[in-house]
């Protein structure tokens, strides 16, 4: 059906962006800062990460310059993640000048919500209608203990502004964790209330050591769904993403559904690339290789070097993932942007 529609808009002329597996990239993660306002144990090692000095954060001009490029060969979704989005100063502008970007379908967010009763309402009105949030659990003491210190009181206000404003669909992404997340009543309950999709999402291993700590396989909150009186499947919110299998529970207002980001491959329907904020682009989020555009962005900006990186860049995209590759040296999470 993706593949039809990309040939069909490549007959009418209009640019699209094939990697050398003849998956067609659509869809852009763009990480605009790799600082965080909480310390996810997942996400952030203990002793902290290395952060990127000022000067070498991409700058918003030059974020808009390639995304700009990036519409223009093929790109019509963008999301903007972190670290944690909405800590960058005058993000409002930044989202207010990606929303008018001629031929850009979709802009949206992944955002951890702690600053989202106050943004919520300027991000909306600057042209950013959809939002992920990350919350692991909505009980405050575990909340406390996996971001090391964050108040989940302060995001459940942040949701519940983004959804008496309009926002729509605004998505939950609860990543599973051993003896943290991996009871779905408290979700289920949430979903009555509020018209939310909660998305399960099996722990990634990526660049630590927590995996018999906290792995487990996300057969195991399925399973716990089957058993719910009233579940049955329900259709999918608007989302380009691995999320799959929506379901309701009776005549909930949300959904909950699925990411197996470890024991499902979803590599073939794979339409991603990531933007780090030091300006590297990454094929995949288990590989390492990047391609580096700030000789398209510096001293000044250049469309035909950023072109030609892009397609550069495209053509390198591994054909799926390969976890055991990867030496626990290279980005954590935060710095990835998910
Ligand atoms: P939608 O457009 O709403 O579907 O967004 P999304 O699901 O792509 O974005 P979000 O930032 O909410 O990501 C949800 C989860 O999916 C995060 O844990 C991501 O790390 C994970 N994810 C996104 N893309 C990939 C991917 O290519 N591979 C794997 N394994 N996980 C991914
Ligand atoms: N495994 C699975 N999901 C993760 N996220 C961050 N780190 C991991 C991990 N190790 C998710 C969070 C965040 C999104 C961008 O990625 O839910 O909201
Ligand atoms: Fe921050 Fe999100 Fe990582 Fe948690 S998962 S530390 S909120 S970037």
């Amino acid at each position: 059906m993706r593949k039809a529609r990309g040939k069909r808009q490549e007959a009418r002329g209009k640019k699209v962006l094939r990697d050398a597996c003849g998956r067609r990239i659509d869809y852009l993660r763009i990480s605009v800062i790799d600082r965080c306002n909480l310390r996810c144990v997942y996400c952030t090692p203990e002793q902290g990460v290395d952060l990127l000095p000022r000067d070498r954060i991409l700058a918003y001009e030059e974020m808009l310059a390639f995304s700009k490029v990036a519409v223009i060969n093929g790109i019509d979704k963008i999301r903007l993640t972190g670290g944690e989005p909405l800590i960058r100063r005058d993000i409002i502008g930044f989202v207010e000048r990606m929303a008018k970007i001629p031929g850009l379908k979709d802009l949206s967010m992944t955002t951890n919500a702690i600053l989202l009763e106050e943004l919520a309402l300027p991000l909306y009105d600057a042209g950013l209608h959809r939002l992920n949030i990350g919350i692991d659990t909505l009980d405050p003491g575990k909340f406390k203990e996996i971001t090391r210190g964050g108040d989940v009181n302060q995001a459940i206000k942040g949701i519940e502004k983004a959804l008496e404003i309009g926002f729509s669909p605004v998505k939950i992404n609860v990543v599973i964790m051993k003896g943290v997340s991996e009871d779905i009543t408290p979700f289920v309950k949430f979903i009555k209330d509020y018209p939310i999709h909660v998305r399960f999402i099996e722990y990634m291993p990526v660049s630590n050591g927590l995996k018999s700590k906290f792995f487990v396989p996300i057969s195991k909150v399925r399973d716990q769904l089957k058993n719910v009186e009233g579940v049955h499947k329900a259709p999918a919110p608007v989302g380009f993403g691995p999320a799959r299998e929506y379901y309701k529970v009776g005549d909930s207002a949300g959904t909950i559904g699925f990411i197996p980001a470890m024991s499902e491959h979803f590599c073939e329907e794979c339409s991603r690339l990531r933007l780090t904020a030091d300006g590297k682009l990454r094929l995949c989020l288990f590989s390492d290789t990047e391609v580096d555009i700030l000789g398209g962005l510096r001293p000044k900006v250049d469309d035909k070097k950023l072109t030609a990186l892009l397609k550069e860049a495209v053509k390198l995209k591994p054909a799926e993932y390969s976890i055991v590759k990867r030496d626990g040296k290279g980005r954590t999470m935060s710095q990835i942007g998910g």
